[in-house]
């Protein structure tokens, strides 16, 4: 594993490309947040990026709302891509200590670049594993990980790093898709057929994991569930959006992959859920 390029995401090799190419509409919707977006009421989206950018930061603000973010606190966020969730906090909580943690440090030095503190705020941008969090015992009141668990080498060994760090009382939140249970055999086989075309452009993507996976793990790691939030169809309009940006790419594997995730999204054999956890305050 070389230092610089541990895991392959090529979705964020085209990004940076677009970029350094100033494609204004790529760098508008994907230049701070890098996730989908989330409308209260989808059938008011509008298909322009200003629009899908305001979603996007939407989206972040649900995720942080679910962890109970407030002024004061030490908040760490895992896979922090380029500092989008990091700016959101800043810009609207004080007295916040703010760590953004990422794998690949091309991100990491662009949210140095384009997020600064503000006021009583504190951030710092640090390369690591989420799943090998350089970080002390008991020292976070909220980890963070919004969009990217399904990147992660183990959500097992995820859960267990964030409670550590977690102090007593302290909430982890994340967003993921999420397979119905009984839908899961069919999203075997569609994985079969589908994979290599999303790991192609995604890199490794595990979403397998359904719910209760998702209340097991928390068990079997002492956290309490706070929020399981079906956000899907406030989600839909990022489809549509997805196929109409050029990316860099030698064919449409953006496209083709929007496809895909738009009609299992909308019949929700996976779902986009937000989901929170507290760990006990007598850990
Ligand atoms: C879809 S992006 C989301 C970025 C950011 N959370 C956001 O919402 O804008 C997924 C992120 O997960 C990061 N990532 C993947 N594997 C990781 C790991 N093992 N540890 C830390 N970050 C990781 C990627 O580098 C990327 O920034």
């Amino acid at each position: 594993m070389s230092q610089d390029r541990p895991i392959e995401l090529p979705y964020f090799d085209f990004l940076l490309e677009d970029f350094r190419q100033g494609n204004s509409e790529i760098i508008k919707c994907f230049g701070l947040h890098v996730h989908w977006g989330y409308w209260e009421n989808p059938t008011l989206a509008d298909g322009s990026v200003d629009n899908f950018a305001a979603a996007a930061e939407k989206l972040t603000q649900k995720v942080y709302q679910a962890g109970g973010a407030t002024d004061g606190q030490r908040i760490l966020d895992c896979g922090c891509g380029f500092g989008g969730t990091i700016s959101s906090l800043n810009d609207r909580f004080s007295n916040l200590q703010l760590v953004g943690l990422n794998i690949d440090s091309r991100q990491i030095d662009r949210a140095r670049e384009q997020v600064q503190p503000r006021d009583s705020n504190q951030i710092e941008f640090v390369r690591g594993d989420a799943c090998q969090l350089p970080f002390a015992d008991n020292s976070f009141d909220l980890v963070l990980a919004v969009e990217c668990i399904f990147h992660f080498p183990s959500r097992q060994r995820f859960f267990q790093e964030a409670y550590r760090v977690l102090k007593p009382g302290g909430k982890l939140a994340i967003c993921d898709f999420v397979p119905e249970q009984l839908l899961q055999p069919l999203i075997g086989l569609m994985s079969t057929f589908g994979n290599s075309m999303i790991n192609n452009f995604f890199g490794y993507v595990d979403s397998s994991f359904t719910l209760n996976d998702y209340r097991q793990l928390a068990r079997n790691t002492g956290f309490t569930p706070v929020v399981e939030e079906n956000i899907t169809q406030n989600t839909i309009p990022t489809y549509p959006m997805l196929r109409s940006l050029q990316l860099q790419t030698d064919n449409n594997q953006l496209g083709n992959s929007a496809v895909i995730a738009e009609w299992v999204s909308r019949l929700e054999i996976i779902r986009y859920l937000i989901l929170s956890y507290q760990k006990s305050s007598y850990a």
